[in-house]
């Protein structure tokens, strides 16, 4: 790996990708590309993240969001709790720092939301220190290169690579750090046939010259994901429809349609919602999680009167101020396509 480094740099002074967060090595412009990037690919994030900049371009911005509106900035993307950190982060950044992004590793990890690779990745691009970023493409890469059969999912493996990684690290940190993930993303990609005729460090990877990079990193032994059924109530009252805030487990205090667990019967239906005047199944959705799989069937259901225990809002409101997670969204769509705005 050692002699890939200034190839690397090299490469990656040419090839790089222009992305809206590389014009400049502003830490907050870092730190939010780096925090959507954990969930989605680059080609979708570049969307949520210039709507991002332009309704919170700076850290007191974002510090001040209400809560509802940043959900709403960050809808689609999943894993909500990281949008709440990001205001968290900001507030403490705002306290504690007088708004100035901190500048010391121990620091910037100490903000909520913040792990060791967020913060090797900031520091590193923003402020050249030699911290390492150790992701899913820089393994994957490593381990081509050197030809090493570990599992990349052992948290012992990616401290042993973090290291041998952090011993060749050279004064442009920020720029290896982004070189060997940009190689992972676009050329040692992970699923599909590596570009190896593309690839500048070819010469020195082991596992091009034993021909064995579809066998490296080992895949994972797969475990089946816990399986949760639901029904949905999409509540009509007139022109408004039922809202409710998730209280427990996943997807907690998120928006969602009314529901309850299990398949339910008309007759069950009937039994949980009163002053029903008509009611009629409707779509079914599959939602993937990453440690679960939800299967929803719903019902459209017209009330002639609104549950008190619920907000009432129009599909336009829904579509301007509620962020509904993805698992949900199709029943909006369907909503909406049955009842255009
Ligand atoms: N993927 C996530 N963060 C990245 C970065 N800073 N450079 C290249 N690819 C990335
Ligand atoms: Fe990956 Fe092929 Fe390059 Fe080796 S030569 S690092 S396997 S793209």
């Amino acid at each position: 790996m050692k002699d890939c480094v200034d190839l690397l740099l090299n490469w990656y002074r040419i090839h790089h990708r222009e992305l809206p967060w590389r014009k400049d090595t502003d830490p907050y412009h870092v730190w939010i590309s780096e925090i959507m990037l954990q969930q989605t690919r680059i080609e979708a994030v570049i969307g949520y993240y210039d709507k991002f900049m332009k309704r919170l371009p700076t850290i007191q911005d974002l510090s001040l969001v209400e809560e509802g509106e940043l959900l709403k900035l960050w809808e689609g993307l999943g894993y909500y709790s990281r949008a709440r950190n990001l205001k968290k982060a900001a507030i403490q950044i705002m306290d504690l720092y007088h708004g100035v992004f901190p500048q010391t590793f121990e620091e910037i990890s100490s903000l909520p939301g913040i792990g060791e690779y967020t913060a090797g990745a900031i520091s590193s691009i923003c402020f050249q220190l030699k911290e390492v970023a150790i992701d899913g493409n820089v393994m994957r890469v490593y381990c081509r290169v050197e030809n090493a059969d570990f599992d990349v999912y052992d948290l012992k493996v990616k401290k042993k690579i973090g290291e041998e990684i952090r011993k060749i690290l050279p004064k442009e940190s920020g720029e290896f750090n982004q070189a060997i993930m940009e190689l992972g993303e676009t050329i040692c990609i992970p699923n599909g046939v590596p570009k190896c005729e593309l690839c500048p460090i070819k010469e020195k990877c082991r596992a091009y010259q034993k021909g064995t990079w579809s066998e490296i990193p080992r895949k994972r032994v797969k475990k089946e994901k816990e399986v949760e059924e639901y029904t949905l109530f999409l509540l009509k009252c007139g022109n408004f429809f039922a809202l409710h805030k998730r209280e427990v487990g996943l997807l907690k205090n998120m928006w969602e349609f009314p529901n309850e667990r299990g398949f339910l019967t008309y007759d069950e239906v009937r039994e949980k919602i009163s002053s029903i005047t008509s009611i009629q199944l409707s779509i079914t959705n599959t939602h993937i999680f990453t440690h679960k799989k939800w299967y929803m069937n719903s019902y459209l259901i017209e009330v002639s009167q609104m549950d008190p225990s619920y907000v009432w809002v129009s599909l336009a409101e829904i579509e301007s101020t509620y962020a509904l997670p993805s698992a949900f969204l199709p029943f909006f769509l369907e909503l909406k396509n049955k009842y255009p705005l």
